[in-house]
C-alpha cells in the first residue's frame, strides 16, 4: 500500500481521488497565529487603537493572516476624533478599523516609492462585501514636493490620512505605520452597515466592481467557466490571476485568442486559476514555484503549470512564454483570492514555445516542460504525505482559518474533482 506506482500515465480519475484522499486525511495545520494585540502592546501611544481592535474583535480577524499593513491611529489623534463620539454601531467601528488593514505587506521603502499615479491596495473592509464597488481599496500617494505619504479611499473626493512613521515591521508578514487620523471609507454610512448582509461569492460581480477587468469578466461569463469557479457556499478554494483590460489590449495575439474554439478559451481561463487559496504573502514565499492550474487537472500532470516566484518586490508568474506580475489584490477572503496580473497568461501548450503566433500543438512541447510534475515520485509513495502540489511554505496552511473552512474546502475540492472526472470521461 505504501508504494504506489506513479507514472506520467496516471489517470486523472485516480489522481483526483488520491488528492481527495490526501485532503481528507491531512493533519490539521499547525497554527502560529499573528497576535496583533501583543505586537502593539509595547507602544503606549497606540493603546486606545489596540483596545478598539480587541473590543471590535478585528484583532481575531487578523490572527490567521500574513502579509498585511496596519495603519494605526495614535491616542492623541484617536481621542480627538469624532468617530468615537458618533452614535455608531460596533460593526461600523469594526468596518472602519478593517479599512485600516491593508492586505499587502508594505515596507517604508515601498511607500516612498509609490508611483506618481498612486498605488491601490485592497483593505480588509473590501472583503466583507459591504464596500460599494472598489471603495474598500485605498489609494496611496506621495507628494513629491514634501515627500508626505497619504492614504485615501479610491474616491478621490474623499478625505485622506497622512502616514507619520513606521513603528514595527516583521518583513513580508506585517508592518505597522501610524497615521494622523481615522480614514472612513467614502460613501460609508456609519449607521447602516450593521444590517447589510455580506454578498455571496460572485466572481463576475467582483470583476465588474473592480472596473479594470471587463474583458476577463465577459470571457468568464461567455465561457460558462465563472460558474465552475464559484461555489454556493463562498467559493472553492481558488487563487485567480485576472488579467487587466490593459493586459488584453496589449496582447499581440488577441485575435488568435478570440478565434479559438470555446473549449480552448475555457482551458486558457482555467490556466489562470490555482486550485488552492493563496493570499499574497503565501505566493511571495512559495516554496514549490511550479504550480498546477485548473487546466492541468483536466489534461495531465506537468502541463499547464505556472512558475510563481517573488521578483522585484512583487510576485512574478511565468508561463514559459509570458512573464506577468501581480499588480493588485482584487479580492482576498479565504478561500478565494483574486489578483490582477499585468499580462494574459498564455499557456505554451496552446501558444507555442517561440513566436506567439506559431501553432504549437502541445505534444511537441513536452520536452520543454518543467521537471516538476503534479505528483513527483519522491513525494507520492506514502499516502500520508500530502501531494506535491500542496507543498507550501509553513505559512500557507496557517491561512486556512478553521476546521470549518477546511471542511468547506474539502467539499469544494470533492465537487471539482467530480466535475473534472466528468469532463475527462
Ligand atoms: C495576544 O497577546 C496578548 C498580550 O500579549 C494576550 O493577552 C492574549 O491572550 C494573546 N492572544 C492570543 C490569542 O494568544
Ligand atoms: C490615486 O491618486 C492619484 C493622485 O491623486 C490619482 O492620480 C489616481 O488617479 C488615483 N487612483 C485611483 C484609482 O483613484
Ligand atoms: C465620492 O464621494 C463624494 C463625496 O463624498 C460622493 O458624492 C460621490 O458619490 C462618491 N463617488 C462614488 C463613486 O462613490
Ligand atoms: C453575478 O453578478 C453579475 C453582475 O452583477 C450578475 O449579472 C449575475 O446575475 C450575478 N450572478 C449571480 C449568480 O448572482
Ligand atoms: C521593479 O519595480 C520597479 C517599481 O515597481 C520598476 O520601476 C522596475 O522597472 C522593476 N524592474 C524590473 C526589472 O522589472
Ligand atoms: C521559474 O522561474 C524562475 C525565475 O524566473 C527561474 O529561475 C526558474 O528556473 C523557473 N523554474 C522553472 C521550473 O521553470
Ligand atoms: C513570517 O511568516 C512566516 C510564515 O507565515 C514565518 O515562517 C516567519 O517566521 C514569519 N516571519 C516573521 C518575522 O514573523
Amino acid at each position: 500500500m505504501a508504494a504506489f506506482p506513479i507514472s506520467p500515465h496516471f489517470t486523472p480519475l485516480l489522481l483526483s481521488h488520491l488528492l481527495l484522499f490526501h485532503l481528507l486525511h491531512a493533519h490539521p495545520p499547525l497554527i502560529s497565529a499573528l497576535n496583533i494585540t501583543a505586537l502593539l502592546s509595547p507602544f503606549p501611544d497606540l493603546s486606545d487603537f489596540n483596545n478598539l481592535l480587541t473590543t471590535s474583535s478585528v484583532s481575531s480577524d487578523l490572527s490567521l493572516r500574513s502579509s498585511l499593513t496596519l495603519l494605526a491611529v495614535p491616542n492623541r489623534f484617536l481621542r480627538s476624533s469624532d468617530l468615537l463620539h458618533h452614535p455608531s454601531t460596533t460593526t461600523s467601528i469594526a468596518d472602519v478599523l478593517r479599512f485600516h488593514v491593508l492586505l499587502q505587506y508594505l515596507s517604508w521603502s515601498d511607500l516612498i516609492h509609490v508611483p506618481p499615479n498612486g498605488k491601490l491596495v485592497t483593505t480588509l473592509f473590501q472583503t466583507t462585501g459591504r464596500a460599494t464597488a472598489d471603495l474598500g481599496s485605498v489609494n496611496i500617494t506621495r507628494n513629491p514636493s514634501d515627500s508626505t505619504v497619504s492614504v485615501r479611499s479610491t474616491n478621490s473626493s474623499s478625505t485622506s490620512t497622512t502616514v507619520l512613521s513606521l513603528v514595527k515591521t516583521l518583513p513580508y508578514n506585517v508592518s505597522i505605520f501610524t497615521v494622523n487620523s481615522f480614514l472612513v471609507p467614502s460613501d460609508f454610512d456609519l449607521m447602516a452597515s450593521e444590517n447589510q448582509p455580506s454578498v455571496g461569492f460572485n466572481i463576475t460581480k467582483i470583476l465588474i466592481d473592480g472596473h479594470n477587468f471587463n474583458v476577463a469578466a465577459s470571457m468568464l461569463t461567455a465561457s460558462g467557466v465563472a460558474k465552475e469557479f464559484e461555489d454556493d457556499e463562498g467559493g472553492a478554494g481558488i487563487t485567480f490571476f485576472v488579467p487587466t483590460d490593459m493586459a488584453f489590449a496589449d496582447l499581440p495575439t488577441m485575435e488568435r485568442l478570440q478565434s479559438l474554439p470555446a473549449d480552448k478559451k475555457a482551458v486558457i481561463l482555467r490556466f489562470h486559476v490555482l486550485h488552492s487559496y493563496y493570499p499574497l504573502g503565501s505566493l511571495e514565499s512559495i516554496l514549490n514555484p511550479v504550480q498546477p492550474t485548473l487546466a492541468t487537472e483536466g489534461i495531465g500532470a506537468g502541463r499547464y503549470t505556472l512558475n510563481i516566484t517573488r521578483f522585484n518586490g512583487s510576485v512574478a508568474i511565468d508561463t514559459g512564454i509570458v512573464q506577468a506580475s501581480i499588480t493588485q489584490t482584487v479580492f482576498d477572503q479565504n478561500p478565494v483570492s483574486i489578483f490582477a496580473v499585468s499580462r494574459v497568461l498564455l499557456p505554451r501548450e496552446i501558444f507555442g514555445n517561440k513566436a506567439m503566433g506559431s501553432t504549437g500543438s502541445g505534444s511537441g512541447m513536452l520536452g520543454a516542460s518543467p521537471p516538476e510534475v503534479f505528483l513527483s515520485p519522491q513525494d507520492s509513495p506514502s499516502l500520508d504525505s500530502p501531494p506535491a502540489r500542496l507543498s507550501s511554505p509553513p505559512g500557507f496552511r496557517e491561512d486556512i482559518r478553521s476546521n470549518a473552512a477546511i471542511i468547506e474546502l474539502h467539499k469544494a475540492v470533492a465537487l471539482l474533482c467530480i466535475v473534472f472526472n466528468y469532463l475527462v470521461w
